[in-house]
């Protein structure tokens, strides 16, 4: 493993541009659970049942509620050092774009200024009607948040499963992914496209890919370099 990392710190040290995707693992070290996996379960519904526009058509209520218990778990955790050691890498003043399909706004407190969060924002939400957006830190939900002009129900501002990403942060996260000389790929389990296309497309585009993830994803085969282990550990060794 020391000489693996050797190997990728030599890579970083050499790469003037690099950009790195982040998912959920990352902040698992935070108390945040992540979506698949051990602990990926609320009330024995996964993701793909409560993370869509039709779930939310159902049973608003109940989609709201998971949300609500997220924001609160999301409300108690702190940045990790894998977090900070990504806002440190930032600050170096090299091209270096951090893409996150997380929206737990961790990398934004961890000290990260250019995040392109390709998922949305869990602290924002956006009326169903009129499409007002606006921010709304408060942890507890009680009962489906409405829109004060007009009265309509409220979502929250995250890409659910079938909908298309933000456009000008999909493109920019692309761009990001095709210049990169090094294109680090960390605690995601690589399922959910098209994010999860992001790797194939920096590798296509000559990149060398690095995995950080404490298991094996669809990433590692074809990844120049494949950690195992806790983000939080290893991005400090790294970065
Ligand atoms: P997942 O929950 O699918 O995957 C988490 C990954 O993190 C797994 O590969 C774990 O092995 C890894 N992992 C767990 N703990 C780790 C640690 N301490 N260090 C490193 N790796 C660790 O989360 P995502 O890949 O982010 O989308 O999921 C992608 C999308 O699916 C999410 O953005 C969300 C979800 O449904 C939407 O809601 C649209």
């Amino acid at each position: 493993m020391d000489s693996t990392l050797a190997s990728v710190r030599a890579l970083l040290r050499q790469a003037s541009r690099i950009a790195a995707l982040t998912g959920a693992g990352i902040s698992a070290e935070s108390g945040v659970p992540t979506f698949r996996g051990a602990g990926g379960l609320w009330r024995n519904f996964r993701a793909e049942d409560l993370a869509t526009p039709e779930a939310f058509a159902r049973d608003p209520k109940l989609v709201w509620e998971w949300y609500g218990w997220r924001r609160s778990l999301i409300a108690e955790a702190e940045p990790n050092a894998g977090h900070r050691a990504l806002a440190d890498f930032e600050q170096r003043g090299r091209d270096f774009t951090l893409i996150t399909q997380n929206v737990d706004g961790l990398h934004d407190r961890a000290g990260s200024r250019n995040v392109l969060k390709v998922h949305g924002d869990i602290w924002t939400q956006r009326c169903v009607a009129c499409g007002r957006e606006r921010e709304d830190r408060s942890a507890a939900i009680d009962g489906v948040p409405r829109c004060a002009p007009c009265g309509a129900m409220e979502r929250p501002g995250v890409v659910w499963f079938g909908e298309g990403l933000p456009e000008s942060v999909w493109q920019r996260a692309q761009d990001a992914a095709a210049r990169a000389q090094v294109f680090l790929v960390v605690g995601t389990s690589a399922v959910v496209y098209p994010a999860a296309g992001l790797a194939g497309l920096a590798k296509s585009a000559g990149a060398a890919v690095i995995e950080i993830n404490i298991a094996e994803t669809p990433v590692s085969a074809a990844a120049d370099y494949s950690l195992r282990g806790p983000s939080a550990e290893l991005l400090p060794q790294l970065i």
